[in-house]
C-alpha cells in the first residue's frame, strides 16, 4: 500500500468551496476523496473532477453522524495506509441565524452539530491514519465571523453580521485548530484554520458583492499543501495571519 500520490479528504465537498478545494489538490497530483453525505451529489462531483484527469473518489460522509464518519475512515483506511490532507469544510448557517437576544436555542445546536462537532468528529477520527502520513496537514474552514477580535471591531466590514450561531461554531471551531496544533505540535501534522471571505456560493444564496468562489478556496488550498516549513496553530487569508 506504498503510494507516491498524496492521499486527500475534503468533507462537503461535492460543491462550493469544498468542491474548489477538491479540484486545486486534485490537479497537484493527491488522489482526492469527496466526503458528501448525498450518494447522487458525491458522485456527480467525482464525475466532474475525472472529466479535469483528476483522480477522485466519493466516499459518503455525513459530518454529524458518527457511523458514516467511523465508516468514512474505514473506506480510506483499507484502501491506504494513510491520510496526507484533511480538510474540514462541511458547513451550514442556519436561516433563522440571528442575534443573541432573539435566537433559538435549537439553532444554535444544529448549527454546532455540523460546524464544530462534525469537526471534531471527523478530526478526531481520522487522526490514526493522519499520524502515519509523512507530513499531514489538517485545514479547518473557518470565517473571520468566528474571530472574537474583529467581531468586537466597530470598523471591520462584517460587523453588522452578528448571527450567534454560525460566528460562535467558528470561534468553537477556531479552538479545536488552536488546541489540535498544540497536541500535534511534535508530530509532522500542521493544524491551521482558514478564512474563505464572503465567497458566492450556497450558503450565502442572492447576497451580492461575495468574490468568486476560486478566490475563496486559495488559502485552504495553501495550507492543504504546505510545505514543511510551513507555519502550524494559525488562522491565515491569502497568506496573512488573522486574530483569533
Ligand atoms: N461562502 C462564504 O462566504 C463563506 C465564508 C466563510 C466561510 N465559509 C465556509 O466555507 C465552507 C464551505 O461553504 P460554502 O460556502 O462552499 O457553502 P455550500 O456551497 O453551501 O457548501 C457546503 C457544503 O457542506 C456540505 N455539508 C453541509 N452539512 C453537511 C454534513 N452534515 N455532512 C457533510 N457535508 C455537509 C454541503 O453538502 P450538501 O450539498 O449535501 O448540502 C456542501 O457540500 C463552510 O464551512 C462555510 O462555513 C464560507
Amino acid at each position: 500500500m506504498s503510494e507516491t500520490k498524496k492521499i486527500a479528504l475534503i468533507t462537503g465537498a461535492n460543491k462550493g468551496i469544498g468542491f474548489e478545494i477538491a479540484t486545486k489538490v486534485g490537479l497537484s497530483g493527491a488522489l482526492v476523496y469527496i466526503g458528501a453525505r448525498n450518494r447522487e451529489r458525491g458522485i456527480a462531483a467525482v464525475e466532474k473532477l475525472a472529466k479535469m484527469g483528476i483522480d477522485a473518489r466519493h466516499v459518503l460522509l455525513d459530518v454529524t453522524d458518527v457511523a458514516s464518519v467511523e465508516a468514512a475512515f474505514q473506506t480510506i483506511a483499507d484502501a491506504h495506509d494513510h491520510l496526507d490532507i484533511l480538510v474540514n469544510n462541511a458547513g451550514l448557517i442556519d436561516p433563522k441565524d440571528t442575534v443573541p437576544s432573539a435566537i433559538d436555542l435549537d439553532v444554535i445546536r444544529h448549527t454546532f452539530e455540523t460546524n464544530f462537532f462534525g469537526a471534531v468528529q471527523v478530526a478526531k477520527t481520522m487522526l490514526p491514519l493522519l499520524r502515519k502520513a509523512p507530513s499531514g496537514r489538517i485545514v479547518n474552514i473557518s470565517s473571520g465571523l468566528g474571530s472574537l477580535a474583529l467581531n468586537e471591531d466597530p470598523t471591520w466590514e462584517f460587523a453588522n453580521t452578528k448571527l450567534i450561531a454560525y460566528n460562535a461554531s467558528k470561534a468553537a471551531l477556531n479552538m479545536l485548530t488552536v488546541q489540535l496544533a498544540w497536541e500535534l505540535r511534535n508530530t509532522n501534522i500542521k493544524v491551521n484554520a482558514a478564512n474563505p471571505n464572503f465567497t458566492d456560493t450556497d450558503l450565502v444564496p442572492g447576497v451580492v458583492g461575495a468574490q468568486p468562489i476560486e478566490d475563496g478556496a486559495k488559502t485552504a488550498i495553501e495550507l492543504a499543501l504546505l510545505p514543511d516549513d510551513g507555519p502550524t496553530g494559525g488562522f491565515f487569508e491569502n497568506g496573512e495571519r488573522l486574530p483569533w
